[in-house]
């Protein structure tokens, strides 16, 4: 790959919200990304213009932390000289790849060539079919532990593009307490992302549906997967993926 990306040293922490923060959730499972007392904080926002993201790297610079943008320009991409510009005219959500790739590439650059073959459009169209079946018209609800930015990105991609509840949650938190509420879960569709015997046990306790996750080939696979899967559903409910009301009217107020 020919993107110039800075390099890093010292403790990193990675921040954003929505489609943009998510690739510092599914990063997570390959880097062990710091929550507090960073040297260096990677800003993820495809806008730039996210305040929560806007704000958290302003502190961070005003405490000598270097911050590195991942952005398409805005705010974000003046605050600091560490920029990676990447390509504008999107929604967030759909540049998960560009957003993705720098990212690895600043902290696991071994893992580019993973993620280049874990793309395969027509697997992933077959995978996303089994998983709507499955889901019927339930509300999914999406469990992982190591790959929970996977899962998270599964719900994302459901509420975003389809328009639709999905939910994520943590294993093994839940099997101390969500695995009982499958006595009534019926209007449920539970679907793990198996990535270990834990993540198994879970699986078998609650009937789920299995992703098998083995690496970063999977997870860019899974991305793929989920990106199809909110499309189709969003078609079956007659909604339009591209069309979003509520979250620029939620930034709009929250100005
Ligand atoms: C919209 C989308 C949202 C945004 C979120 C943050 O496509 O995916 O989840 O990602 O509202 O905005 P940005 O990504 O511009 O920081």
């Amino acid at each position: 790959m020919g993107l110039t990306v800075p390099s890093l040293a010292g403790k990193v922490s990675c921040t954003g919200m929505g489609g943009s923060g998510v690739v510092c959730e599914v990063v997570k499972a390959f880097y062990p990304l710091r929550t507090d007392d960073p040297d260096v904080l990677i800003a993820v926002s495809y806008s730039g213009n996210t305040w929560e993201t806007v704000e958290r790297a302003k502190q961070a610079m005003s405490q000598g932390i270097r911050v590195v943008a991942v952005t398409s320009g805005g705010e974000l991409s003046k605050l600091t000289r560490e920029v990676i510009l990447v390509k504008q005219g999107n929604q967030p959500r759909y540049s998960f790849p560009y957003l993705f790739l720098p990212v690895v590439k600043m902290l696991r650059p071994d893992l580019i060539p993973e993620v280049v073959s874990g793309v395969d459009n027509a697997r992933a169209v077959e995978v996303a079919k089994e998983l709507l079946d499955f889901i019927g018209g339930r509300i999914p609800v999406f469990y992982g532990s190591k790959y929970l930015g996977v899962a998270k990105r599964f719900k994302q991609e459901i509420n975003e593009n389809a328009k639709y509840p999905a939910f994520f949650g943590e294993i093994p938190e839940v099997n101390h307490n969500e695995v009982e509420s499958y006595t009534h879960g019926e209007g449920i569709a539970p679907i793990v992302l198996v990535g270990s015997e834990i993540d198994q046990v879970t699986a078998e306790l609650i009937n789920a549906f299995v992703l098998k996750v083995t690496g970063m080939r999977d997870v860019s696979f899974l991305i793929q997967v989920a990106g199809f899967l909110s499309v189709e559903l969003a078609k079956k409910l007659g909604e339009d993926p591209s069309k979003l009301t509520k979250i620029p009217e939620g930034k709009r107020l929250a100005q």
